[in-house]
């Protein structure tokens, strides 16, 4: 093949430049000294992983134009969310045909700490993890459409999972079939709501199957219980308020509520109705990124959404604690604490264990507001710490009991 067997590539700065990878062939039959093997999903094109200094990448080889759609899609939601696989790469191999399947790939970097669903199922079904997954996927489908995509083929497949404090994060990973609008029509919703519902019932056929259970106790309310949490949420995020001109504290509170939530809030648009006498509230709701943004500009640390949460309580309450309430002794404070509580503790969780530890960091302060509650007084870091590296690093209990049990 010649010279014909360099592809055009287009990637992103800061990444490798993935030239010494045997391009002529199909990545099935790769054989090279960068490919590592990495859980995966149910997938149908091949998805090979790579690993360079600069981390683990995921191929995946597709006909050129989905290639090129997906790629595009990742790069334009990269600025709507945080929860979608970060694009790398475009992979043209112009001596195909471009309709052949080998034609283009994508190269997504390799989302760190995250694993596939299967990772979640307990026996038939989902057991006490059901509920943090019908957040998962329902919040993750919130935020897509808040940005206007619609996705297309939502399954639990195209998605990856990482803990995210006492919850589940969802990722989206596969975005062959989905479209970027300014805004979604409610039929584009529902139809998304639709796919979302039957592509999870063929997953549950599926699970029962794997595990010797009969069809008709598969978990076929999985998909129907994602689009309840997703209506309700939506409802809470889009709601619009109207008050009269001195109940101004109701778009405080209607602002801290979706900050609760996660929600950041991008402009508040405030119209007069009825004359003048009574005002209508709309929200333009931003990503789910309020807590993680915060943490990262006070602190420079990377965190998801809950982690974040949890920490800067952490943090919040090592000022209180220390008496910092000005801003000069907070940002004294918030050095002190990066130094003496956060940095060394997160240092030794990743001497003590695999996995990411700002999650340890958060196992760490909920197993260490245990130990407070039990002795009824405050347990300082380093005995806390030491406490629960002995009992084994225990993460968050599951909140919800397990909904079915098949004996
Ligand atoms: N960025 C990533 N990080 C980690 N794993 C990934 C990433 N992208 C893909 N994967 C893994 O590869 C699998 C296949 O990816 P993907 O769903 O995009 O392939 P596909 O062949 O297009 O799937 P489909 O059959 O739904 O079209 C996923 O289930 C996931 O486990
Ligand atoms: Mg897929």
């Amino acid at each position: 093949m010649g010279e014909m067997a360099t592809p055009h590539l287009q990637i992103r700065p800061g990444n490798p430049d993935f030239l010494d990878l045997p391009w002529d062939r199909p990545v099935s039959s790769w054989d090279h000294h960068r490919l590592v093997e990495m859980p995966t999903g149910i997938h149908r094109h091949p998805v090979v992983f790579v690993a360079y200094e600069e981390g683990v990448f995921v191929i995946k080889e597709l006909p050129r134009p989905l290639a090129s759609a997906e790629y595009h899609l990742f790069r334009a939601l990269e600025e709507r969310t945080t929860r979608s696989a970060e694009p790398v790469g475009l992979v043209d191999r112009v001596w195909h045909d471009p309709q052949s399947e080998q034609s283009g790939a994508v190269i997504t970097r390799y989302v760190d700490h995250s694993f596939p669903y299967r990772h979640l199922v307990s026996g038939p079904g989902f057991g006490p993890r059901r509920g943090q997954l019908l957040d998962a996927v329902a919040g993750l489908l919130v935020e897509l459409h808040l940005a206007g995509c619609f996705w297309g083929d939502c399954s639990l497949s195209n998605l990856l999972y990482r803990y995210d404090a006492e919850a589940i994060e969802a990722v989206m990973v596969d975005g062959e079939t989905s479209r970027l609008r300014d805004r979604l029509s409610n039929g584009q919703r529902a139809e998304d709501l639709e796919i979302m519902k039957s592509n999870l019932a063929g997953e549950m056929a599926d699970i029962a199957a794997m595990n010797g259970v009969e069809i008709d106790r598969a978990d076929f309310e999985l998909g129907r219980d994602v689009e309840a949490r997703y209506l309700s949420l939506w409802v809470e995020l889009n709601e619009e308020l109207v008050i009269t001109r001195d109940e101004s504290y109701r778009i405080r509170e209607r602002i801290s509520r979706l900050n609760e939530l996660g929600f950041s809030v991008d402009d508040v648009y405030l119209d007069p109705v009825d004359g003048g006498n009574l005002v209508r509230m709309n929200i333009e709701v931003g990503g789910r990124t309020f807590h993680s943004e915060r943490l990262r500009q006070q602190t420079g640390i990377d965190a998801s959404e809950n982690q974040a949460r949890v920490i800067l309580s952490d943090l919040a309450y090592f000022l209180a604690k220390h008496g910092s309430t000005t801003a000069s002794g907070k940002s004294v404070g918030t050095f002190k604490w990066l130094t003496t509580s956060f940095e060394p503790i997160v240092a030794r969780i990743g001497a003590e264990r695999e996995g990411d530890p700002v999650q340890g960091y958060c196992d760490f302060l909920h197993h260490r507001f245990l130990l407070a509650q039990r002795r009824r007084q405050d347990m300082p870091n380093q005995e806390a710490l030491e406490d629960w590296i002995a009992v084994g690093m225990p993460g968050f209990e599951l909140g919800e009991p397990a909904v079915e049990s098949i004996a």
